[in-house]
């Protein structure tokens, strides 16, 4: 019998594997997921309970302010990565192979996701994909790397398709999302994400990744809609942090203003002279 090498769950420093994604899922524990660039974000995140965070490549737009994903670069993913695995050392790390890093030829995209697992300690990762890169799904997964397959609407074919667009919103296009996710499903594949498609398409996606109860593939919706898994949104959607969110990452909270007030409250105490007036914490010792 196999010897399960395992904190106990519940222990301060269990750490979360795919294992127990895998569990959540196949009990229905919806598993809430977060995109988070840094570390001391991942470590206030961890508090608040959510255990599995991704690191986007939408740290091309929220972070370096770029209009799309596709600057997002190796050595820059692998940075933030590895920082938010030092803030959250016991959560789930997905990493997301940014825009030319696995588009470049299977040698170099299978050295770049080792990568993410050698130098940033990540648990999976993550490729913008249709059912014609199973062959390099494959290869990965030889390799010991496990992936996620995302599915649907794709940022990083935002030059391909002229814009961002909603995805399986039709027969045919729907078709091509489940018969992606079971050529997946049935290479091994640790986890698939489906965004901007209608609940139906979740539905079907779903329904393939838990037919064999056995090997039950986690699914998580990012405006996949509530057959899904799990959900993902971008952390500064939800903190208000963005000027704009998409309809399904409303904000629930007003950061930004937050930070403005606060800037424009302590820039008036130094404007006033009165920031460190009668406490300043460094006085002559002799
Ligand atoms: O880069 C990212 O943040 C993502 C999510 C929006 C799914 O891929």
């Amino acid at each position: 019998m196999a010897t399960v090498l395992e904190a106990p769950a519940g222990t301060p420093d269990a750490r979360v594997t795919l294992r127990t994604v895998r569990r959540w899922a196949r009990a229905g524990e919806p598993v809430p997921i977060l995109t988070c660039y840094d570390a001391t974000t991942a470590s206030w995140l961890l508090e608040g309970g959510v255990q599995c965070l991704l690191v986007g490549d939408t740290a091309a737009q929220v972070v370096l302010g770029h209009d799309t994903t596709l600057p997002a670069t190796m050595p820059f993913m692998l940075e933030i990565t590895a920082a938010v695995r030092r803030g959250a050392p016991s959560a789930f790390v997905i990493a997301d192979m940014p825009f030319g890093s696995y588009q470049c030829g299977v040698d170099e995209a299978v050295g770049n996701a080792i990568a993410f697992l050698k130098q940033a300690d990540a648990d999976v990762v993550k490729l913008e994909v249709d059912a014609s890169w199973g062959p390099l799904a494959g290869r990965l997964l030889a390799a010991g790397v496990p992936v996620m397959a995302h599915l649907g609407s794709r940022p990083q074919h935002v030059r391909a398709a002229g814009g961002y667009i909603a995805a399986g919103r039709d027969r045919a296009s729907a078709d091509e999302i489940v018969h992606a996710a079971e050529t997946f499903i049935e290479l091994g594949v640790a986890m698939l994400l489906l965004e901007a498609v209608p609940n139906e398409v979740a539905q079907r996606v779903v329904a393939a990744a838990t037919a064999d109860p056995d090997r039950i593939v986690p699914v998580i919706g990012c405006g996949g809609g509530n057959a899904c898994h799990g959900h993902v949104v971008v952390l500064h959607d939800l903190l208000g942090l963005t000027t704009w969110q998409p309809p399904f990452a409303l904000p629930q909270a007003a950061l930004g203003r937050t930070i403005s007030k606060t800037a424009k409250q302590w820039a008036s105490q130094v404007r006033a002279g009165q920031y460190l007036r009668d406490d300043h914490p460094y006085r002559m010792k002799g």
